[in-house]
């Protein structure tokens, strides 16, 4: 078998945690590939809301089991939170759940660090949800960060605090010094309750499913906006959050990916600083920020809400390598008489591209749009996709036309069960 890979093409927060618990039932295996505590995936269904950060969106799921791969950095303290707040739901989590060796661990003085870098940073912050994912990752790079694995040697706690100091060192330059007590204590409380779940090389686990013919969905967190690589950089996060991401974060080989599924938001929104040509300051604006509930899930922050923007979404696409489409959140654009859609941008000096430049983030760029009738009503989906409005089934026949690539799920609500399936393709 071939691993699905499921990941946002915007700037994250486009409903991944709901297509992928709705179609968790088809997979034998859910797996995170990178990202940590900065993500913040919502799951609605039975009444139920439930936000997840580290752990996989398969885990309400029965009888699939869900990974945390090496290409993630874990917080331990959150990840004890989020253990915690699974109990009520009777999950078998020490069973279904299984966490790499390999993956990064997130210090407390990596979330200190992540805050005095961004104080540091001034007017230019890039918004970071200060969970301590850059200075994790740049641990990891420099070959000094601790990996999930090393909980279990006698000497963790020599290397934990040979680490720490020299954090210590880095925070007294940006005049930060902490008191770590009560930090340090906690930390091991975690990691005492991290030691109770299956620790594993988890690309055996993979790869050795895939050999006896299970299904493996890979799951992406942020979006590919936010990519290190190819994202509007400095105003990204730091992991590649594209398809090759779900290779090296995973342990599994590129030509074992199957299926990627592309996930968007019938319009666009970001959290954060950074570059959003979209980007809506007036009424529309503010209507679809409060139509859409566009308020961050780990941070509460309120959501940048703007028009679909084709010239980022093409280019994700392209990077990603989409084979299908998820289309989320139509329901929201309900309240619009008319809905534009960003085809290209006018360049500073006056060129019109369609492509998602390097200048993206100092150069001034207009979007030209073009503007569609909307359907505004309300949407009854008893009758499938062919029952929509005639107005939202040409909205998505023009963006399949332009995006070269089919629209396979339409989702008009939070819950599971508002998601449409079209052209048969994900029922079998
Ligand atoms: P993720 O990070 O990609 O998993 O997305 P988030 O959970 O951060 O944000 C998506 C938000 O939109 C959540 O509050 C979801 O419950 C909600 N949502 C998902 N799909 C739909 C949809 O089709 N319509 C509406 N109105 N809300 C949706
Ligand atoms: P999910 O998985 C939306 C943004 C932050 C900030 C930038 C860097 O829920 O889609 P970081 O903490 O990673 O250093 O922040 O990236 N960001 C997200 N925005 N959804 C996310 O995750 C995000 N994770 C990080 O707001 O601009
Ligand atoms: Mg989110």
């Amino acid at each position: 078998m071939k691993m699905d890979v499921l990941l946002g093409l915007q700037w994250g927060d486009e409903g991944k945690g709901k297509i992928v618990d709705f179609l968790a039932t088809k997979y034998n295996l859910v797996a995170r590939f990178q990202g940590g505590p900065n993500a913040g995936h919502t799951l609605e269904f039975d009444g139920i809301k439930h936000v997840l950060h580290q752990i996989p969106s398969g885990i309400f799921r029965k009888d699939i089991e869900n990974i945390i791969g090496n290409g993630v950095v874990l917080d331990p303290l959150i990840f004890k939170k989020e253990v915690e707040a699974l109990d009520k739901f009777n999950l078998d989590v020490f069973n279904n759940l299984f966490i790499s060796k390999k993956t990064q661990l997130i210090l407390p003085t990596h979330r200190l660090l992540d805050a005095a870098y961004e104080e540091s940073k001034g007017k230019k912050k890039i918004g970071s949800t200060l969970k301590g994912i850059g200075p994790t990752y740049q641990d990891k790079i420099a070959r000094l960060g601790l990996r999930v694995g090393d909980v279990l040697a006698d000497n963790f706690k020599e290397k934990y605090q040979k680490l720490v100091d020299t954090h210590i060192e880095i925070l007294e330059r940006y005049n930060a010094t902490p008191d770590l007590e009560q930090l340090n204590k906690d930390f091991f409380e975690a990691i005492d309750f991290l030691k109770k779940f299956q620790l594993v090389e988890s690309e055996y686990k993979i790869n050795n499913a895939l050999k006896d013919g299970s299904k493996v969905l890979a799951e992406g967190a942020q979006g590919s906006l936010l990519d290190v690589d190819f994202g509007s950089y400095p105003y990204v996060t730091s992991s590649n959050t594209t398809t090759p991401g779900a290779c090296s974060g995973l342990g599994v080989a590129p030509n074992k990916i199957g299926e990627v599924f592309g996930i968007f938001k019938a319009y666009c929104t970001r959290v954060g600083g950074g570059p959003f040509p979209t980007e809506l300051f007036d009424d529309d604006g503010a209507a679809m920020q409060k139509e859409g509930n566009e308020f961050g899930a780990t941070t509460g922050r309120p959501r940048r809400c703007g028009w679909l923007d084709l010239p980022a979404l093409k280019y994700a696409i392209m990077i990603n390598g989409v084979t299908q489409l998820f289309m989320m959140k139509a329901d929201v654009l309900n309240i619009f008489e008319n809905i534009k859609v960003c085809t290209h941008y006018k360049r500073a000096d006056g060129t019109v591209t369609d492509i998602f430049p390097f200048e993206i983030v100092d150069e001034e760029i207009t979007p030209i749009y073009k503007e569609l009738k909307g359907w505004h009503c309300s949407l009854d989906t008893a009758g499938g996709f062919d029952n929509l409005p005639a107005e939202l089934i040409d909205y998505v026949n023009y963006l399949e036309e332009e995006l070269s690539t089919p629209i396979n799920i339409v989702s008009v609500g939070p819950d599971r069960t508002e998601t449409i399936i079209r052209n048969g393709v994900l029922e079998a």
